[in-house]
């Protein structure tokens, strides 16, 4: 049965992990995944989660099986953090929200959701864009096109570029939009640029799909949920995936949501109700942990303000350690100026090195990061930085 199955290659992010455990140098830094690591280089347990852990654990709650579409409480407060404490939209109906895997859970959710409402249509991504955005959409069946967005000479985003290709894509495309923390580059998009690609996509009657991974790691809760807020303006129909993995530090307990802006309550009920099929057939329900916890810390104004405190830590922790890098880069004699690091926002600096370098910090230096120059910058500390701007300025050979 499985003498003809071919050895499938290694995930560009998950693999480097891989590769990085099994590596026995002491001095190795894994700057690949996107993952933050506090000063001491942990994963850090925030105090808000361990607080209602605690007291979940004293309870001894049963396990029984949550509804197909997750927690109530959990898509209330996803809701609220998306579109904001008074929005219209919430009160009109117009959102539905389903707890799912990660924010990949919600990405493959609503993948497989649009492939039965428009089998033929085309999905664009940000070149370049999060590896697993591609593979994902193209295992759904969906053909997947790149848009212009990153222009490596500014470091910046190619404005004219991204609207001019999203306006070449045929019409109703499904367009996925990283809507704060853009991954990899770390270079987002303004308020301006924001609604004219707003204007595009109503025009070409293109369907949004708004991932936010990152809210919380740019600017702020609020500030970084700007596009949705923009989108949400527009009047428009369109589908986010949403994630609590790196805001509430719960990676491995798979905590997402998919969420859905409808035109009305009753197109609400059948969305919902098609969203419901999806996950049923995929795997019947979602677990308790990681969204109980979500929703015990959002409903708690104490714990929320707790939880408060300790994300604007690590958002600002990355940008001090992004200032570090660029300082300790042109100390040490670097020509070239890395100062476009300490613009970008999010976990990601994409550091413009090329693949042989990638590939001589890995082989040379024990430093990993992803084969398009990735670096995660949230996994950098000052006891790691030192070396690990040494080991650059030796690929870069200055
Ligand atoms: C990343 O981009 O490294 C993270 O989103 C983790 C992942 O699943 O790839």
């Amino acid at each position: 049965l499985f003498s003809a199955v071919e050895m499938a290659p290694r995930d560009p992010i998950l693999g480097l992990t891989e590769a990085f455990n099994a590596d026995p140098r002491p001095n190795k830094v894994n700057l690949g995944v996107g993952v933050y690591y506090n000063e001491e280089g942990r994963i850090p347990l925030l105090r808000a989660v361990a607080d209602v852990e605690k007291s979940r654990l004293e309870i001894q709650a049963p396990r029984g099986y949550l509804p197909v579409d997750g927690i109530a409480a959990y898509s209330t407060v996803v809701q609220k953090l998306l579109f904001g404490q008074n929005s219209s939209l919430l009160e009109e109906g117009r959102v539905v929200t389903a707890q799912s895997l990660g924010g990949t859970g919600a990405l493959k959710v609503g993948a497989d959701f649009l492939k039965r409402l428009l089998p033929d249509a085309t999905v664009a991504i940000s070149d370049p864009s999060w590896e697993n955005h591609r593979a994902l959409f193209q295992s759904a069946g969906y053909p997947v096109k790149n848009y212009r967005y990153y222009d490596a000479s500014s470091h910046d985003v190619d404005r004219t570029g991204m609207l001019a290709d999203l306006n070449e894509l045929p019409p109703r495309s499904i367009v996925v939009l990283h809507a704060c923390c853009h991954n990899p580059t770390g270079v987002d998009l303004a308020p301006e640029d924001w609604k004219k690609i707003i204007d595009v996509l109503k025009a070409r009657d293109h369907v949004p799909f708004v991932d936010i991974a990152y809210q919380g790691f740019g600017d702020g809760i609020e500030e970084d949920a700007l596009a949705v807020r923009l989108f949400a303006e527009s009047g428009m129909s369109f589908v986010i995936s949403s994630s609590f993995s790196k805001s509430f530090s719960l990676y491995g307990e798979r905590v997402g949501a998919i969420s859905l802006v409808t035109q009305n309550r009753d197109e609400s009920a059948r969305v919902l109700s098609q969203i419901k099929r999806v996950i049923r057939t995929n795997y019947s329900n979602p677990p308790i942990h990681g969204a109980s916890i979500v929703s015990s810390v959002l409903n708690s104004s104490e714990l929320r303000a707790i939880w408060e405190v300790e994300l604007a830590e690590m958002r600002q922790r990355i940008h001090r350690i992004r200032l570090e890098m660029v300082r300790q880069l042109a100390a040490k004699g670097v020509q070239q100026d890395f100062s476009f690091v300490s613009r970008q926002r999010g976990m990601f600096s994409f550091s413009g090195l090329n693949i042989d370098q990638v590939d001589q910090l890995r082989n040379d230096y024990g430093v990993y990061i992803v084969g398009t120059g990735r670096i995660c910058a949230a996994a950098l500390n000052t006891r790691n930085l030192d070396y690990v701007t040494d080991a650059i300025v030796q690929v870069l050979g200055r």
